[in-house]
């Protein structure tokens, strides 16, 4: 792992371009119906052994997690290196404060197996790829029964320049790289939320079951 790259990526998220990424992304009812249908769809496999708990790493002001409140009585918590988005979280109610955990993937602040499901959402394309296995282990560590990746995929290792940055954003196919290093991780299912019909951001997205 390169630590110049970690903190050029963690500084440049608790700045004020994570800031202004909030500022472009508030909450709306069209947002949260979209998600709410989104979530549903990828939990479909985990409905015989529905998770108790799950944790969002990058969870930004909670997009994914008010969507999730919609669908299950789940504990929730939300790992989040922005304090604003971290604030927002909290003055919103959307989890109790103790949930909220101010961190960034590769460093989990939570035990082995802490939750049933984990799972990232746009936030695996943002970490360097010289970062990723070690932010992969840490999910995957804390993750008891699931894991979930929503990202955005490219057959090919990619870097796009973002918003006028370098390194800030990168493609793969993301759920390879979760099943070609972590051999206990069984596909469950998987999909595209295709933009045109969704209104999300062409996501694609795999669900594992560990062990
Ligand atoms: C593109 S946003 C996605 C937010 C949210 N997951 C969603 O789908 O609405 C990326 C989020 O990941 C956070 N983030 C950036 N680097 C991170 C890291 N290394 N570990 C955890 N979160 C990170 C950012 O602060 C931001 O909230």
């Amino acid at each position: 792992m390169t630590d110049q790259a970690q903190s050029d990526q963690e500084r440049l998220w608790r700045g004020d371009f994570g800031t202004e990424y909030i500022d472009r992304n508030a909450v709306s009812d069209e947002k949260l119906a979209a998600l709410t249908s989104h979530w549903a769809r990828v939990l479909r496999s985990t409905v015989g052994d529905p998770p108790k708990s799950l944790l969002e790493v990058g969870a930004n002001i909670g997009l994914n997690l008010r969507a999730l409140r919609r669908l299950t009585g789940a504990e929730l918590h939300a790992l989040e290196p922005n304090a604003k988005a971290r604030s927002i979280l909290e003055r919103d109610g959307v989890l109790p404060a103790a949930n909220i955990h101010d961190a960034i993937a590769s460093a989990i602040p939570l035990a082995d197996g802490a939750v049933d499901l984990a799972f990232t959402s746009g936030v695996l394309i943002h970490i360097h790829p010289d970062n990723l296995l070690a932010s992969c282990r840490e999910i995957h560590r804390v993750a008891r029964r699931y894991v979930v990746c929503v990202e955005y995929f490219s057959g090919r290792e990619e870097e796009i320049h973002y918003r006028g940055h370098d390194s800030a954003l990168f493609k793969r196919d993301f759920g390879g790289f979760y099943l070609d290093n972590f051999p206990d991780l069984k596909l469950l299912d998987y999909g595209f939320a295709w933009k045109r019909v969704t209104g999300l951001d062409n996501l694609t997205w795999q669900v594992f079951r560990k062990g």
